[in-house]
């Protein structure tokens, strides 16, 4: 998409979707803007006739704030400091049943578990079920995709209800245990969780499910996948990575700019707004997107450059302001582990040219589903 994106930067950075409606922002101050005012830009899409899901994502303040807090303790960069040796042990064990093959699926055999299985476990749930999980953030993301309605909205609808039945009769089973017996884990933290004097209801805490196993791990397999493509495209940046390990922090900031895994974040204007020039009348479905506003080159010297080293880097992949995303600790660390061992293990690594790699079928999410690679 990035030509299109720059055309666009150029000729019209603030555009209406004849066809559906939407207001499209493509450059870097008008996505910061989006961002950042979230009194004119707010989240609850069911302010445009969407379901909310119940995720607080899509809150706004003050209920945004209260539910965000709730788990905020267990994302601080200090306590995923201190999940890095079990991050490691589950990269080590899966990168182990690849040993002695020199072709692989990287997303699917290491990148799909991975953040699942680490998710799973903050969460209080059996890392071994993660092949569940996928399954269940498949249907949702399905749900997501269909925002701008049509005609597969209705199964994805449909198949939405049956996985949401399903899931909230595992979450029983998990809560019912906790209930007897509190865990260190973010399902009792919920269970004993206030709001406003109340306990959280079992809805609220499989909407804080549901979030956080689709938020926690679609979004750091494609950061772990878009680096590995990133990385097989400029062999020239690898080698340079393989001689200096300390780049590996900068070097994932470079592909969470270059190829964010999240390309766009959806807004509706609480009140009539100017943004660029236009006026966006209230009630507007907004698309800031952050993937174009990385490309930006008012913010990034040749932007569509990929450099290992670039500084400073303050792109907007994670978002920026309230809904900075709460995970972002967490997905640095693992994506620092995955790519970390993965090039301890490995001397070369190329995309396997007889099988390429397939795309994340979704204009709001890019990454791999399947990424073949040659690796010795
Ligand atoms: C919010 C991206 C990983 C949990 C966000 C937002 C972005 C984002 C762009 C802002 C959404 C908005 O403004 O509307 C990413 C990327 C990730 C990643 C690119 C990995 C590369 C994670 C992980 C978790 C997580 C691992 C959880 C374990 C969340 C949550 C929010 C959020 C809960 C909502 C925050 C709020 O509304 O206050 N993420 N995310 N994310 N993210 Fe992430």
């Amino acid at each position: 998409p990035y030509p299109w994106y720059a055309e666009l930067r150029r000729a019209s950075p603030v555009l209406r979707d004849p066809r559906t409606g939407t207001w499209m922002v493509f450059d870097y101050h008008g996505v910061r803007r989006a961002l950042d005012d979230h009194d004119a830009f707010g989240s609850d899409v069911s302010a445009a006739g969407y379901g909310n899901l119940g995720w607080f994502i899509f809150f706004d303040p003050p209920r945004h704030t209260k539910m965000r807090a709730l788990i905020s303790r267990a994302f601080t960069p200090r306590t995923v400091a201190g999940l890095e040796p079990r991050v490691r042990e589950i990269a080590r064990g899966l990168l182990d049943t690849t040993a002695g093959r020199d072709a692989f699926d990287v997303v699917g055999d290491f990148a799909v578990p991975l953040p699942l299985m680490v998710i799973a476990e903050l969460l209080g749930a059996p890392a071994d079920d993660w092949s569940r999980f996928r399954r269940w953030s498949d249907v949702i993301l399905e749900l997501a995709l269909t925002l701008q309605g049509g005609a597969e909205a209705q199964h994805a609808v449909a198949a939405f209800t049956a996985v949401r039945a399903e899931m909230a009769r595992y979450l029983a089973e998990l809560l019912d245990v906790r209930r007897d017996a509190p865990r260190d884990d973010l399902l009792s933290r919920l269970l004993a969780a206030e709001v406003d004097g109340s306990r959280l209801s079992d809805g609220e805490i499989l909407a804080f499910f549901q979030l956080l196993l689709l938020a926690g791990h679609e979004t750091t397999t494609n950061l772990i996948g878009n680096a590995v493509i990133s990385f097989a495209e400029h062999p020239e940046q690898l080698a340079r990575l393989r001689a200096d390990p300390t780049l590996l922090p900068s070097a994932v900031e470079e592909v969470l700019r270059y190829r964010s895994p999240v390309q766009a974040v959806f807004r509706v204007t609480r009140r009539d707004v100017t943004l660029g020039g236009h006026a966006i009348p209230a009630r507007s479905l907004v698309l800031a997107m952050i993937g174009s506003a990385n490309r930006d080159p008012s913010r990034f010297p040749a932007p569509d450059a990929f450099d290992v080293a670039r500084a400073p880097n303050a792109h907007v992949a994670f978002g920026h302001g309230i809904h900075f995303c709460l995970g972002a600790p967490l997905s640095r660390l693992e994506a620092r582990v995955a790519l970390g061992e993965l090039l301890a293990r490995t001397e070369t690594i190329a995309l396997a040219d007889d099988q390429p790699w397939e795309p994340r079928a979704a204009f709001h999410v890019h990454g791999a589903t399947r990424l073949p690679i040659h690796v010795t």
